[in-house]
């Protein structure tokens, strides 16, 4: 098979990185798609780095073993605690991690406080300090450890008054604040952005990586010489390692606004 007919593998601690897919999608709907969520171990953001590792770099393996030609790390837990070694072991194949996105917010916010939400293991994490250094000089910045948040997620608890309970007690305290962006650190928030909406209002400028990283799958793609020609039929596939309602979920959060 040519290699721009193989697929891309897109991997998460769990249905979360279905919202980068989406952006994969919206910018390359040509290409074939495999998405293997790790329910059955999520949330990673709550384990030791080394435990992240070993089960980033299995799912790694299972989707090398599927033909990927280029795989995205789509949950910011993962890529923090093991893109580099990732990218050591399989040099012949692009590994696109996703960070939270500080430099959009950061840049051009002259207004006010930056909120960053992710999970306790990302803001740990030497390459997350690494961003802020780089982009948070002299900037207001308020740090959440949204421990438990994936687990609400995962648990399909999207709509409903757990979750908004949860970010009620974590955000409502910077309500009446001059908030500039909430930056969502882990893929697995842009599912409940509408509820941080509802604290801050409608018009909160709301931030994550999903976009810029298929950007960057493209141009990498580009680069290699192995994107897809833009008349092909694109083709997605979900797998889970949990069970086949992590499956429904994930198909279901894929048709999500
Ligand atoms: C997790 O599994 O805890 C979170 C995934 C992420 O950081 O995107």
């Amino acid at each position: 098979m040519d290699i721009k007919d193989r697929p891309i593998g897109f991997f998460d601690s769990g249905v979360g990185g279905i919202s980068v897919l989406k952006e994969a999608i919206k910018l390359m709907p040509e290409e074939k798609y495999i998405y293997f969520g790790d329910s059955k171990n999520a949330p990673y953001g709550e384990r030791d780095k080394e435990e992240i590792k070993e089960l980033t770099f299995k799912a790694v393996e299972l989707l090398i073993d599927k033909g990927c030609k280029g795989i995205v790390i789509a949950c910011n837990t993962a890529t923090s605690a093991a893109i580099n070694d990732l990218r050591e072991k399989h040099e012949n194949i692009p590994i696109i991690g996703i960070e939270p996105a500080l430099k959009p917010a950061m840049e051009k916010n002259q207004t006010g406080k930056v909120i960053i939400m992710a999970t306790p293991i990302t803001l740990r994490e030497r390459k997350f300090k690494e961003l802020l250094n780089k982009y948070g000089d002299n900037k207001e910045v308020e740090l959440i450890p949204c421990a438990g948040l994936v687990d609400l997620i995962e648990g399909g608890k999207i709509d409903c008054s757990e979750t908004e309970k949860y970010l009620n007690d974590k955000l409502y305290v910077f309500k009446d604040k001059k908030i500039y962006a909430v930056v969502l650190g882990c893929t697995h928030y842009p599912f409940i952005e509408n509820k941080i909406r509802m604290i801050f209002g409608e018009n909160i400028k709301i931030i994550h990586g999903g976009e810029g990283t298929a950007r960057q799958l493209q141009r990498q793609l580009i680069k290699e010489g192995i994107k897809r020609d833009r008349n092909c039929k694109g083709e997605i596939i979900v797998l889970n390692s949990k069970n086949e309602e992590l499956i429904e979920l994930s198909y279901k959060l894929l048709k999500l606004k």
